[in-house]
């Protein structure tokens, strides 16, 4: 069987891990029961992500995301899968003052929304943390690269690791690695660098914008989809324009509405009842 074949299980931290150099760990994110629904089946990680913020309740960036609203979301995807391991991000705020803090909020996480892990954002600074969180039965998916909530020190969404920077990167890798981290998402780093880092630490690294040598990938649900008609970063791929046909069909919908052409004679009640089904 193979290691993706579907399970009667969900997916565990573990299992994530026994997928170092293995068959490539299919990641999407995912905000609503609907959309994990439809991705569960054929994913092996639906990301909570806090890129929610922006996609799902258009604020500018992801630092207004509360733990809140993480929870909320998560439970959603949580009913909505049966099989991927679902992790859920650590908002802005809600981890970085000290690993206490970052216990306290991880357990609420995990616990009300039923999450398999967490994510949290941050290379060789954020190490102790992690390993807090792992010794105190909470896995933890890192992240490093472009880590969006520090986009302000970083002075936009740039590509992080580039000639000398890229020793730094690697550093980060390594650390979150022997902290404990079950898998490490590598954000908008060049591709020579993610495959360095892939080949060199002992967890699967998800590549987003990175690489394809990476041990699997992660994109926003909703920029592969096409949702966004006027959003194309250079890392994403898109499968479908559900952006432009979700637009045609509202605007038949008005043209029908103000045309007295909806609803039609089958979508409205007579005044008796149908007979009954024998
Ligand atoms: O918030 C998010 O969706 C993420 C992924 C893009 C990795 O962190």
């Amino acid at each position: 069987m193979s290691a993706s074949a579907p399970t009667s299980r969900r997916l565990s931290p573990p299992d994530i891990l026994g997928r170092k150099g293995g068959d490539p760990i299919v990641c999407l994110t995912s905000y609503t029961t609907p959309m994990a629904r439809i991705s569960d089946p054929h994913c092996d990680v639906l990301l909570v992500g806090d890129s929610l913020g922006m996609v799902i309740h258009g604020l500018p960036s992801t630092l207004g995301v509360t733990l809140e609203m993480m929870i909320l979301h998560g439970r959603a995807v949580v009913r909505g899968s049966e099989k991927s391991l679902v992790v859920i991000d650590m908002p802005f705020g809600s981890y970085e003052e000290s690993p206490e803090q970052a216990f306290r909020n991880a357990a609420k996480v995990m616990v009300e929304a039923g999450a398999g892990a967490v994510k949290l954002e941050g290379g060789q600074h954020m190490a102790e943390t992690i390993a807090f969180l792992v010794a105190r039965g909470i896995p933890v998916m890192a992240h490093v690269g472009l880590t969006p909530q520090a986009v302000n020190v970083f002075g936009g969404y740039k590509v992080q690791g580039r000639a000398e920077d890229a020793a730094r990167v690697r550093s980060d890798a390594e650390a979150v690695t022997r902290a404990g981290a079950f898998s490490v998402v590598l954000e908008k780093v060049p591709h020579s660098l993610a495959s360095r880092i892939t080949s060199e630490i002992a967890i699967p690294t998800i590549g987003i914008g990175a690489s394809p040598d990476c041990d699997g990938q992660v994109l926003v649900v909703d920029d592969m989809l096409g949702l966004f008609t006027d959003f194309r970063p250079k890392f994403v791929k898109r499968y479908a324009e559900l952006g432009r046909t979700a637009g045609e069909a509202v605007a038949a919908y008005a043209a029908d509405v103000r045309a007295r052409r909806f609803p039609g004679n089958e979508h409205v009640f007579s005044d008796e009842a149908p007979e009954p089904k024998k």
